[in-house]
């Protein structure tokens, strides 16, 4: 892990408050699917942690919501502006000889991608399963389609797709839950903690990001603690107390 400058290529809006950076970094960069870097937005003390949603070598793309004031002073940001990354940090989803079934929800969903370009790239089937709340919110679809991956779609108010959860079109297409990568919000993992089998990556509120400050400690179902920046976010299932 490292800091490093980087320039904002494009920033581009995808739908309502999620928007998309891609950076070029001054040397080249290399890191798994499911890591993240800290973002130092100018003018904010504490870095922000996005997920790392596509790399290749000098180019990095990032998705994010604007939540609060630091990512809606990134959403300010233009092309041509610097921008200072530290990482790659924590544990990425691991790359299996095997099919994989990739389930995202919200802005759990970039990870996902540069996931599955990397079993894609292996030869492997991946079935991807997206949840959102309505039609309007639905991003990255077409690009899973593009590399190959089948894509079922959940939206929470039946606006597109399958009414209902990701659990939900899970059950309805009958699609196995022997291997899946997940990323989401708190009740999507929980539901997938407790029927699937595989890997979960978990957010929490963070500080240091390297395993110093202990601000991010989740419990670990064998009694100790786990720092989601360090030791995470990527969980095998059942590792961390949700
Ligand atoms: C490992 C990891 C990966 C993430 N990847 C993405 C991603 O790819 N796309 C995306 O949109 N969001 C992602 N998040 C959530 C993102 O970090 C927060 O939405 C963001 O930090 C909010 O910052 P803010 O200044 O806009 O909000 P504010 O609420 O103003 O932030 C105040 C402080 O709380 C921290 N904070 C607030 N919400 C979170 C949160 N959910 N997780 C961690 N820290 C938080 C901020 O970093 C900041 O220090 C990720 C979080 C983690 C832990
Ligand atoms: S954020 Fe400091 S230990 Fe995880």
């Amino acid at each position: 892990m490292k800091c490093i400058d980087a320039v904002i290529l494009e920033q581009k809006m995808l739908v309502p408050e999620i928007y998309q950076m891609t950076l070029q970094t001054e040397a080249p960069f290399s890191a798994m699917p499911g890591q993240f870097v800290q973002v130092q937005v100018p003018g904010y003390y504490l870095r922000r942690p996005i997920s790392i949603c596509e790399i290749d070598e000098r180019q990095i793309v990032l998705i994010y919501k604007t939540v609060g004031q630091g990512t809606a002073a990134m959403a300010q940001m233009k092309k041509g502006d610097k921008l200072d990354l530290f990482g790659p940090l924590g544990t990425g989803f691991p790359i299996e000889n095997r099919d994989a079934v990739l389930i995202g929800g919200g802005v759990g969903i970039p990870p996902l991608l540069e996931t599955a370009k990397q079993y894609r790239r292996l030869g492997h089937k991946v079935t991807v399963i997206m949840g959102f709340n309505a039609k309007e919110q639905i991003f990255l679809s077409a690009r899973f389609e593009k590399l190959g991956c089948s894509v079922s779609i959940a939206t929470m108010d039946g606006s597109y797709g399958i009414s209902g959860t990701v659990m939900d079109a899970m059950h309805a297409e009958n699609i196995s839950n022997e291997f899946v990568l997940a990323c989401g919000p708190l009740p999507m993992l929980k539901a997938v903690n407790a029927e699937c089998h595989g890997y979960i990556s978990l957010e929490s509120r963070m500080a240091c990001g390297i395993g110093a400050c202990m601000g991010c400690v989740v419990k670990d179902s064998d009694g100790g603690s786990l720092r989601v920046c360090k030791d995470g976010p990527v969980f095998a299932i059942g590792k961390a107390v949700l």
